[in-house]
């Protein structure tokens, strides 16, 4: 089956642009793992869409807003990570819980501004949305119910997931030479497991279920249809698979059995994988430029039933070895876009790449809309 998507939708600058409004500001984009920023003020900021997000823990309550002080312009936090008001470094301008200003020094002296003015004069907020330890923004003044995103049972298992979290993790941004689609697809491809990951992912997977898409791995029997609804793009499933033993694994409060590999497909742009129940792994394909992209890892173990003082480097370990297999992937899909032009014929897809044809078609409807 011919993919509906056409080569330069992963090259062409006018539909990179676009897929900012359809997609990246009209969807739920996963903007950090709560545990990240779990202290009063503190704070992670993101790229989405047209925007500088901050995300921000205010006793508790986490909310985003535009990264954008509104009197120059300048964006109030310019750290990834970090904890602290929301003070402009620009003039001193101070800002509430709710993105008001509070604060303005020198006011009656340098500014003089009515008090309506004043009133006018606060952060744009976005919507935020948590399941489990995953918190969502949605950019939109008007968001789609994070439920048409994401089914019931999609979310319960993440919430299942993620109550097994600690509250330490590490985190790595990987600049790659790819369109941010590339990556989502590659990971919902399971078949190129033998061939790029032949030595560090394959030996894994238990001989019974080579296929790595678990319990869905009967559907290639011939060509089920596509299911372009977007709240089929998002899925998750498990394969067995052979997890070593280590000391560390008897202290903690891992999820599920031990011998299995959990894989959650966050459309558009987040695969979360388990190993075990006992080490965790976000990575999100933030796109940066049509063929440029930020691949974001964050990780975590299982929450501590006594405290390791290894964990540290156990995370640094495991941070290590998931990005040595991110690197083979990355070899090939740069080749693979360095190759790409407006002369390149369109994919074509075999039945067990049923979910990249839907994932095609849910896309462009996406697109088609806006
Ligand atoms: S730009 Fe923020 S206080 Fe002036
Ligand atoms: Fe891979």
């Amino acid at each position: 089956m011919k993919s509906a998507l056409k080569p330069n939708h992963y090259f062409d600058h006018d539909i990179f642009e676009a897929e900012k409004s359809a997609i990246f500001e009209h969807l739920w984009i996963f903007a950090c793992l709560r545990t990240t920023i779990n202290e009063d003020q503190a704070f992670c900021t993101r790229t989405i869409g047209h925007y500088t997000v901050i995300i921000q823990n205010f006793s508790g309550v986490i909310r985003a807003f535009h990264n954008s002080c509104p009197h120059r312009m300048m964006p109030l936090h310019n750290q990834e990570f970090g904890q602290g008001r929301l003070i402009c470094p620009y003039h001193g301008w101070v800002f509430d819980e709710n993105g008001l200003v509070k604060t303005i020094p020198k006011h009656d002296e340098l500014y003089q501004f009515c008090d309506a003015e004043r009133n006018e004069l606060r952060l744009k907020e976005f919507h935020v949305s948590i399941i489990g330890e995953f918190v969502f923004v949605n950019l939109s003044s008007h968001p789609i119910p994070i439920e048409s995103q994401f089914s019931a049972k999609l979310c319960d298992e993440l919430s299942s997931i993620s109550r097994h979290f600690g509250d330490v993790a590490v985190h790595v941004n990987i600049p790659v030479q790819y369109n941010w689609k590339l990556n989502f697809e590659n990971v919902l491809d399971y078949n190129h497991i033998p061939y790029v990951h032949p030595k560090s992912f394959l030996p894994l997977i238990k001989k019974e279920d080579k296929s790595a898409e678990g319990n869905t791995k009967n559907e290639h029997t011939r060509f089920p249809n596509p299911d372009k609804n977007l709240i089929a793009q998002s899925w998750n499933s498990t394969t067995a698979m052979t997890v070593a033993h280590w000391p560390w694994h008897d202290f903690v409060d891992a999820y599920g059995p031990r011998d299995t590999y959990h894989n959650f497909f966050l459309f558009p742009n987040v695969n979360f994988i388990s190993v075990g129940g006992l080490i965790f792994l976000v990575q999100q394909f933030v796109p940066i430029a049509p063929d440029r992209t930020e691949v974001r890892f964050t990780l975590c173990a299982a929450r501590e039933n006594v405290k390791l003082p290894a964990l540290p480097a156990i995370l640094r370990g495991h941070l290590k070895s998931e990005v040595e297999v991110l690197f083979e992937d990355v070899e090939q899909i740069e080749a693979l876009q360095r190759s790409l032009s407006e002369k390149s014929s369109t994919v074509n897809h075999g039945a067990y790449e049923h979910r990249l044809v839907s994932f095609a078609l849910a896309y462009l409807d996406l697109m088609d809309e806006k």
